[in-house]
């Protein structure tokens, strides 16, 4: 498998924005953090971090193609598992039909929405993470004007599929991000 220092060149190869960087680098750690709760070896835990870090990798390049472009014409080149892949192709189950069912595949689509919204709801914050609680997020989730490109079905189903109560993942979250 790919090590993480090419992961990372590869992704600062194709996506110049920073915030889109640092979007992908907080869904990445976010599902390492998962791997790491649920006990799983190492191969996997570098599989979920990868998932996380290489799923929106042609979204600035190929917006209107994501993530099919990245799936037919980059990951071939690339030493990456199938379960990588289907989890990148899972996390746009609109783009690609394929429906998130395995773990890799159901969290990623969990952690890429919410990690989003969440760091939108840092900005806001002076201290950032630090300090946040589950009920000023999901106060947020319920106003519609903040963060409106966010889609709050999918933060709701990701939560589902991961059968967590949204409070519970999001406070996951918000450790893993402070
Ligand atoms: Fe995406
Ligand atoms: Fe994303």
């Amino acid at each position: 498998m790919i090590p993480r220092a090419d992961c990372r060149e590869l992704l600062h190869s194709f996506i110049e924005n920073d915030a889109l960087r640092h979007h992908c680098e907080m869904v990445a750690t976010a599902m390492e953090a998962y791997a790491n709760s649920l006990h799983k070896n190492s191969t996997e835990i570098d599989e979920w971090w990868i998932a996380g870090l290489l799923h929106d990798l042609d979204w600035e390049k190929y917006p209107d193609q994501h993530p099919n472009y990245a799936i037919e014409y980059i990951f071939p080149k690339y030493d990456l598992s199938e379960a990588i892949i289907n989890a990148i192709k899972a996390h746009a189950p609109g783009r690609t039909g394929k429906h998130p069912e395995t773990e890799i595949e159901r969290y990623l689509f969990a952690c890429d929405e919410l990690s989003g919204f969440m760091h939108a709801v840092s900005l806001m914050r002076p201290t950032g993470f630090e300090g946040m609680k589950p009920k000023s997020v999901t106060k947020k989730l319920k106003t519609a004007n903040f963060a409106a490109n966010v889609s709050r079905e999918d933060i709701y189903r990701g939560a589902e599929l991961i059968i967590k109560p949204i409070n519970e993942h999001i406070q996951f979250l918000i450790q893993v991000f402070e």
